[in-house]
């Protein structure tokens, strides 16, 4: 069987006296997706920021198709072909679509002896990728990236990621603020990812939109891996509860039965 792309074993991770992480293990594979569940404050960025090189773990180790590695920083790691989209999708809202789709590694066309950025190449690499996401409403690669929707910033930094060789694609709550169906659209290319073959890391709060993409999933709490599950093996409900540790969950239900039952709330 092929190896996992990515493979983390007793991963620890403390900051001075504060420990984080405690014995992290996790895998994905080529054309997986992995969610990486867990409540605020539980780890996840931390671990995904370990595995992108922009910190080193306090012990443990990291795999790339069964070979240990040692980043050195998130360049490192990012040669290696591991990206990162955040939130917002890490771009640049005053550059063009086509500028911030090469930022680092700008295309040039010769012009004397100058090297001059092409930009009307990069805007038709630009569009091109984003358009074979399936957002097909960007058709100018001139456009500011400031004026794009939350999801079509998703798409792009997506399209990014993978035009420029990602083969782990590290997703950090990229549905978090975006409504119904920009989520969709998000959810979407994350399945579209997973189909080009790459291992995607996908974190996020929300149970449904993991369900959605997930084929395997892990919960951490308070730095530590509370369950580990692949699809089907578990409802949603039992991961919310999960999540939750239980106790928050069954004290929202009590609350909830006692305004049903016409109390009123009581502030504390
Ligand atoms: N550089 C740091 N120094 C000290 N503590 C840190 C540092 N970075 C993170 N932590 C702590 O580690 C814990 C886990 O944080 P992390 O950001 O990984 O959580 P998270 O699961 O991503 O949460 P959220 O869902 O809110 O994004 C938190 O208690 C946080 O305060
Ligand atoms: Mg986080």
């Amino acid at each position: 069987m092929a190896k996992p792309i990515v493979k983390l074993t007793n991963i620890n991770k403390h900051f001075g006296p504060i420990d984080v992480l405690h014995d992290i293990s996790l895998e994905v594979n080529a054309g997986e997706v992995l969610c990486l569940l867990g409540d605020n404050g539980a780890g996840k960025s931390t671990v995904i920021k370990t595995l992108a090189g922009v910190f080193k773990p306090s012990s443990g180790t990291i795999e790339m198709d069964g070979e240990i590695v040692e980043f050195t920083g998130p360049r490192d790691a990012a040669n290696r072909g591991i990206a990162t989209v955040h939130q917002f999708g890490g771009t640049f809202p005053l550059m063009s679509i086509g500028r911030s789709f090469f930022v680092g590694v700008e295309p040039t066309r010769k012009f004397g002896p100058f090297n001059i950025f092409d930009r009307k190449t990069a805007n038709e690499i630009a569009v091109r990728a984003v358009r074979e996401f399936g957002i097909t409403r960007i058709d100018d690669g001139d456009r500011l990236v400031g004026g794009l929707s939350g999801g079509e910033r998703q798409a792009l930094a997506i399209a990014r990621a993978v035009h420029l060789g990602a083969r782990v694609l590290i997703l950090d709550e990229p549905t978090a603020a975006l409504g119904v169906k920009e989520a969709a659209h998000v959810l979407r290319i994350v399945l579209q990812a997973r189909q080009r073959g790459l291992a995607v890391i996908f974190i996020t709060h929300n149970v449904v939109h993991a369900l959605t993409v997930g084929d395997h999933f892990a919960v951490l709490i308070r730095g530590a891996k509370a369950a580990d599950f692949k699809k089907g093996e578990k409802s949603r409900e039992e991961i919310t509860d999960l999540m939750a540790g239980g106790e928050a969950m069954a004290e929202l239900e009590a609350e909830i039965k006692s305004y049903s039952a016409g109390q009123t709330p009581q502030a504390n």
